[in-house]
């Protein structure tokens, strides 16, 4: 895949579907030549910053602007006093997706009223960044402060159970697992903390916005293009085809640039102002104060055996925080539901509703979490067995989904232990915890399940083949360093027969035919089935020109098609709008859950890990690690195994280090900055063997399964094993600190 496409493509290779690649955006991104959302430039560009507010509840008794509006070079200080009026957020409804978008339900700055410690409540143009940033520190107000319950912890006692709907599952249960516990001849019963966590992506969420009359351009740097612009239009009353959103490239989301938070709405709002283009980039202070994170969590695991170790009861429940705005129902019993064969189950996930920020998605939500406290209670409860945890788990693998019977479309657990075993040479490790030292370090080898289900979204999509060999794919589906559009050129080229560096595809901006949102780990299994489609409409068309122009189908495209006289042939899944329509996703998104009626569809892999421990200070290195996954078909080695290993980092980063810090009486992050907000350096990470199964899963196109976060799932869970191992010490409370170790 080129960006200017060659006239007579000669193929290079006979396989293109699995090659390790190297990612075609690989070249701009490493000159710097790729333009993320803040380096658009336009002329007249002004510069926006945020004011946030310093108590958890209340309302603005009065502003001060003066002095922000004395430095030189501001154009606008807007307050709620000022501000043009603005719609609230759309009600969020399961009936319309992009509803679910808003990141709060807060009409930033149409309103006095303060809703959690950093609301944005004011902004500040100007002509420099620099003199933005000065007139937000002069902005002063008053605030007249309203009790607010601030602390995760103190507020436990009031979560309430989650229900169920259509899409997610609050809870469930087979048997009676309270009474199988009290039974059992081998049970542990333990409760695990989490702390909050934040997404920290490289590129900080910046928006340049830009009007036209009554057009208007953002560039964003967002996991969803196509909600963010219904979000802007539902704000703004206006109609879609008015607003285009450019993401060509995204520096990291990490399910933080999935929603629409007050940054982007405020960028839109500050160029109407002003009338003139302009560019909000959030400090990374900024981030922690306006984009959602991670809840903290509390998890109670009891598991129940016989004397063989066969699970009889299994019970995971957990509190996890959403603020009186906004905030997800985070999946974090998940895994419970289809790891471990018992006869008796309970599951159900509670919240708490808080004066904070909206939690979010972040990092195989839920799963990332819930899979630490599970995985760690299973290594428990097979020392307690005597038995290898490895061999523990097989004598549970179930045959068939252990809640409620449905069928798994495929699953490589089995594989994943027998031949990640194998080869970390688990055999090596001598059972007894602190019986392995190297020098004076402490050595401990730990194991851990991955598993993340797998989804699939609508994507519209155009491809087109032209006489001269090329071939264009249209899709604005999003590039956050994963590598999307090279998987996209292997699968165009696999379904087409054509060479690789014959495709070109085009992403990243609404003026394409609306794709997935790039979440969930269903980006590329949701672009892979609407490529599908689109490469056997064009072959149907192809053969008919064949025919009509007494020629072999099996001739190449460019052949048939200067035979037929045509310049082109275009095929479209969906159009412009079809999935975009409330209609159309509702259609989809029925017939996807019909289809995960009958079958539980996931990822899943085995972490094999080794940490050593000095016995003095406590500190913890993670000195391997080995991690084999069945994520269904590999579009492309090289980045598959990149995702895989991302996960594999943020997992680390999890177990050893990422807590958000909240004051306990203000509500306030006190951490808001990567000096204090411990994410792992490339010194804290080792060598990342990975491995793939590669089986296509029967059930999804062309047998992708996705690997976005399948990666993260059980890495703290076998790094608090292995730490186990190592020292004699288990720790339940992430994040595995030296304090904790001493
Ligand atoms: Mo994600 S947490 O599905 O970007």
């Amino acid at each position: 895949m080129t960006q200017a496409p060659p006239q007579t493509p000669i193929p290079t290779r006979t396989r293109v579907l699995g090659e390790p690649l190297d990612r075609v955006d690989g070249h701009v991104k490493t000159t710097g030549a790729a333009q993320f959302s803040a380096e658009y430039p336009y002329p007249d560009l002004a510069y926006a910053a945020l004011v946030y507010a310093t108590i958890p509840r209340g309302r603005i008794k009065s502003l001060d602007t003066s002095a922000a509006r004395a430095t030189p070079g501001v154009l606008a200080v807007i307050t709620h006093e000022n501000a043009p009026r603005m719609k609230p957020p759309p009600k969020p409804s399961f009936l319309n997706l992009a509803t679910l978008a808003s990141g709060t339900s807060v009409n930033y700055l149409n309103t006095d009223e303060v809703h959690w410690n950093g609301q944005p409540v004011a902004v500040t143009v100007a002509d420099s960044l620099e003199a933005a940033h000065e007139a937000a520190r002069l902005v002063r107000v008053t605030y007249e402060s309203q009790p607010a319950a601030v602390d995760f912890a103190r507020a436990e006692p009031t979560a309430k159970p989650q229900k169920n709907n259509a899409l997610i599952q609050g809870g469930g249960s087979k048997g009676d697992a309270d009474a199988a516990l009290a039974a059992a001849e081998v049970s542990v019963d333990l409760r695990f903390t989490t702390p909050m966590h934040h997404h920290n992506a490289l590129e900080p969420h910046a928006t340049t916005a830009v009007w036209q009359g009554d057009k208007l351009t953002v560039h964003d740097g967002s996991q969803n293009i196509d909600w963010t612009r219904r979000q802007l239009a539902h704000r703004f009353g206006m109609n879609l085809n008015d607003i285009r959103v450019v993401a060509r490239f995204v520096g990291g989301g990490f399910g933080g640039k999935g929603n629409i938070w007050a940054g982007t709405i405020l960028a839109v709002l500050a160029a109407r102002v002003v009338e003139r283009p302009v560019r909000l980039m959030l400090t990374r202070e900024g981030v922690y104060r306006t984009v959602g994170g991670r809840t903290p969590s509390t998890q109670r695991v009891a598991l129940g055996t016989d004397r063989d170790g066969q699970l009889t009861a299994l019970i995971h429940t957990s509190v996890t925080q959403l603020g009186h705005v906004g905030g997800i129902e985070e999946q974090v019993v998940s895994q419970s539901r289809h790891l471990y064969d018992a006869e008796h189950i309970l599951v159900q996930q509670s919240q708490v509703t808080i004066a904070a920020l909206s939690t979010a998605s972040m990092r195989a939500p839920g799963e990332a979490i819930g899979s630490f406290a599970l995985e760690a209670a299973v290594d428990e409860l097979a020392y307690r067995l005597d038995l290898d945890p490895i061999e523990f788990r097989m004598r549970n693998e179930p045959d068939r989904n252990p809640l409620d019977g449905k069928l798994f479309a495929r699953r490589g657990l089995r594989d994943a232990y027998a031949v990640g075993a194998k080869r970390f040479r688990w055999q090596d490790r001598t059972p007894e915890p602190r019986s392995m030292r190297d020098g004076r370090w402490l050595v401990g080898m730990g194991v851990a399940t991955a598993f993340h289900p797998a989804w699939r979204f609508p994507a519209n999509l155009t491809v087109r083949l032209s006489a001269d060999g090329t071939v264009l794919v249209r899709c604005a589906f999003h590039e956050m360093g994963m590598g999307a559009a090279t998987a996209f050129g292997q699968v165009t080229a696999h379904a087409l027969g054509v060479p690789f560096d014959a495709v070109h595809i085009e992403y990243g901006d609404s003026e394409l035919p609306v794709g997935p949102g790039a979440g969930g780990s269903a980006q590329t299994a949701s672009v892979t089935s609407s490529l599908l489609e689109a490469a056997a409409q064009l072959k149907r068309d192809l053969r008919k020109l064949a025919d009509r122009a007494h020629l072999s189908p099996a001739e190449p495209p460019t052949t048939i098609l200067r035979a037929a006289g045509r310049d082109q042939l275009t095929a479209t899944v969906g159009s412009d709008t079809r999935f975009g329509q409330v209609t159309g996703q509702l259609r989809f998104l029925t017939r996807f859950i019909r289809d995960r009626r009958r079958y539980v569809k996931a990822a899943c892999g085995a972490h094999f890990c080794e940490v050593r421990v000095d016995p003095d200070t406590g500190e913890v290195r993670v000195t391997r690690w080995l991690g084999v996954f069945d994520i269904g078909t590999v579009v492309n080695a090289k980045t598959a195994a990149s995702q895989l290993r991302g996960g594999i980092v943020m997992g680390m980063g999890a177990a050893l280090g990422e807590e958000t810090l909240v004051d306990r009486e203000t509500g306030r992050i006190v951490n808001a900055n990567l000096a204090e907000y411990h994410v792992p350096v490339h010194a804290d990470v080792p060598r990342i063997d990975i491995q793939c199964l590669g089986d296509p899963d029967p059930t999804m196109p062309l047998g992708v399964l996705g690997a976005g976060e399948v990666g993260i799932v059980g890495v703290a869970g076998a790094i608090a094993n292995a730490v186990h191992h190592a020292t004699g010490r288990r720790i339940y409370d992430l994040p595995i600190t030296v304090d904790k170790l001493l």
